[in-house]
């Protein structure tokens, strides 16, 4: 996010993040390039998305979030139906939903949820869609682990359809 931040200074910059030794990283590459446009909010992310204007953010990342691989924990993933309604409703029209994982069975979640829901576009249209990261998009900490260990990390990119003017 440090990177991107700095690459766009004239755009306004959320980071979300429970995790205290991943802010304190984060809080170090701010002042490390002097950034002026990062707002940090660590908590929770489902308070801030419910407190977020409607129409308000044109691009959302959700990279590797914690799977949940376990069958009585599955309620606890992040991507769900409610959430995605959350983040259409935030979302600013042709705005960008960016989704990574490693985790095959939440892959197949997140593309089974996001492609069926109507305000959703995926842009994919040949494997290296997904499969390939896009330049803009730097590398995490946890998807360089991730392929370390030998998986195979996804990047999901959706575009919110335009509502229907009334
Ligand atoms: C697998 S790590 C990925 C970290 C980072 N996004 C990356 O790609 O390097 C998943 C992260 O999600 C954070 N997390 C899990 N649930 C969260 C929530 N409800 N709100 C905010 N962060 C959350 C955890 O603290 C953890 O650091």
């Amino acid at each position: 996010m440090a990177a991107q931040a700095e690459t766009h200074p004239e755009i306004g910059f959320i980071g979300c993040e429970v995790f205290e030794n991943g802010i304190v990283k984060l809080l170090g590459e701010i002042s490390r390039r002097q950034l002026a446009n990062v707002r940090i909010y660590a908590d929770d992310a489902r308070p801030l998305l419910a407190a977020l204007a409607p129409h308000s953010i044109s691009r959302i990342f959700i990279l590797f979030p914690d799977p949940w691989p376990k069958a009585r924990h599955r309620k606890r993933r992040l991507i769900a139906p409610a959430t995605l309604d959350r983040l259409a409703e935030i979302m600013t029209d042709r705005g960008e939903l960016r989704l990574a994982t490693d985790d095959p069975g939440y892959l197949s979640c997140m593309l089974e949820q996001a492609t069926m829901h109507p305000a959703l576009a995926w842009t994919a249209r040949r494997p290296a869609d997904w499969r390939a990261r896009p330049t803009d998009w730097p590398a995490t900490r946890y998807e360089e682990k991730a392929r370390k260990a030998g998986r195979i990390p996804a990047f999901l990119r959706f575009v919110r359809r335009p509502r229907l003017a009334v």
